[in-house]
């Protein structure tokens, strides 16, 4: 079965994608039979290509290797330059809006309209923006209901590594009383980085060098990345009503290298820490660092890996460590939500 995809926001996560389809595109034809076929990516930056019939991925990986653009994507008959991203959603023939534009933790634009765009045409939505999901889950979610169609947004939380299908298929059935975890790798990079004696300073532009850290890393260092997840987290699982607001936040800039050393001594250890509880008055979250002492599981996840313990009342203690960022990783999450949208699974 071919299924046709358009690319909105054309970096390291659209890019991850497009590698991951490269390699794993023939696999995946032929052990589940699904082909997806790239008819369109559009990029404020870096350009905008449209065919209807599919795009050459390796000529797209080619064009952007040598220019950093989609300018030089080879000229064809049927290919069209230009459109931008709303002209994409509506006009191009994809089924599917692969939406990985940037993260805006104010009001989640531009990404929140080309979401509504791409479902209120009855497309569907596969989508690594925190921003649209944080926001305003439930207008579209309830979107997508309306219109037939789905929202997938696997990669908001801990990239690739699975963690909301986690909790809808294999932990299903369980009441979930708690989650606490640390989810957001830039802010963890640096606390392990400073630890070993880099400065705050240092090991912030390493884990930029890196592409773990958001277009603006103040949202990593000031919790607003974490917090954003924890939203996502309470809203999807648990089913809260709460907004950003409802979330205390704080970041890790307070915490000095003398503090870093002190908790060492204390034989424990600063993380960021994220928290949701279902109380008898409602959902409790927040996002803020903490001193955890060495023998927790979250102390010794080290460097931008994350982690998550959820408390199920059947269940009890389940707890998955993995990549929170990265290329592929993120590439990979938009991969797992389209073969389980064309496979019509959760
Ligand atoms: N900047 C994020 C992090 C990755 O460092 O965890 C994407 O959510």
């Amino acid at each position: 079965m071919v299924h046709k995809l358009a690319l909105i926001g054309f970096g390291t996560v659209g890019q991850g994608f497009v590698e991951i389809l490269l390699r794993r595109g023939a696999d995946i034809a032929r052990r589940h039979g699904i082909e997806f076929v790239v008819v369109a990516i559009s990029d404020a930056v870096k350009g905008s290509i449209y065919c209807p019939h599919g795009l050459d991925l390796a000529d797209v990986m080619t064009a952007m290797e040598e220019t950093g653009t989609l300018h030089h994507y080879p000229d064809g008959p049927l290919v069209i330059r230009g459109w931008d991203s709303l002209q994409t959603i509506r006009e191009s023939n994809a089924q599917t809006i692969l939406e990985a534009t940037v993260t805006n933790v104010r009001d989640g634009e531009p990404g929140l309209t080309h979401c509504r765009e791409a479902l209120s045409r009855g497309k569907n939505v596969v989508t690594t923006n925190k921003g649209p999901i944080a926001l305003a889950y439930d207008e579209l979610s309830q979107l997508a209901d309306r219109q037939q169609c789905r929202l997938l947004f696997e990669g908001t939380v801990m990239s690739g590594t699975p963690v909301l299908r986690l909790v809808n298929t294999a932990l299903v059935g369980n009441h979930i009383r708690s989650i606490r975890g640390i989810l957001n790798g830039t802010s963890n990079f640096i606390l392990s980085q400073m630890e070993v004696g880099l400065t705050f300073d240092e090991a912030l532009q390493e884990a930029q060098r890196r592409g773990y850290a958001e277009a603006d890393p103040t949202a990593d260092v000031d919790g607003w990345d974490a917090q954003l997840k924890t939203l996502i987290l309470a809203r999807t699982l648990l089913g809260a009503s709460i907004d950003r607001t409802a979330i205390p936040c704080k970041g890790i800039r307070t915490i000095s290298p003398r503090d870093i050393m002190a908790a060492k001594q204390r034989e424990t250890r600063f993380k960021l820490i994220a928290r949701i509880d279902a109380t008898s008055h409602g959902i409790r979250a927040s996002v803020g660092p903490e001193e955890v002492a060495l023998t927790d599981p979250l102390a010794g996840i080290a460097g931008a890996v994350n982690a998550i313990t959820f408390d199920g009342d059947l269940a009890g203690s389940v707890t998955v460590v993995g990549a929170g960022a990265g290329r592929v990783e993120t590439g990979y999450a938009l991969l797992v939500d389209c073969i389980n949208l064309v496979r019509g699974t959760i």
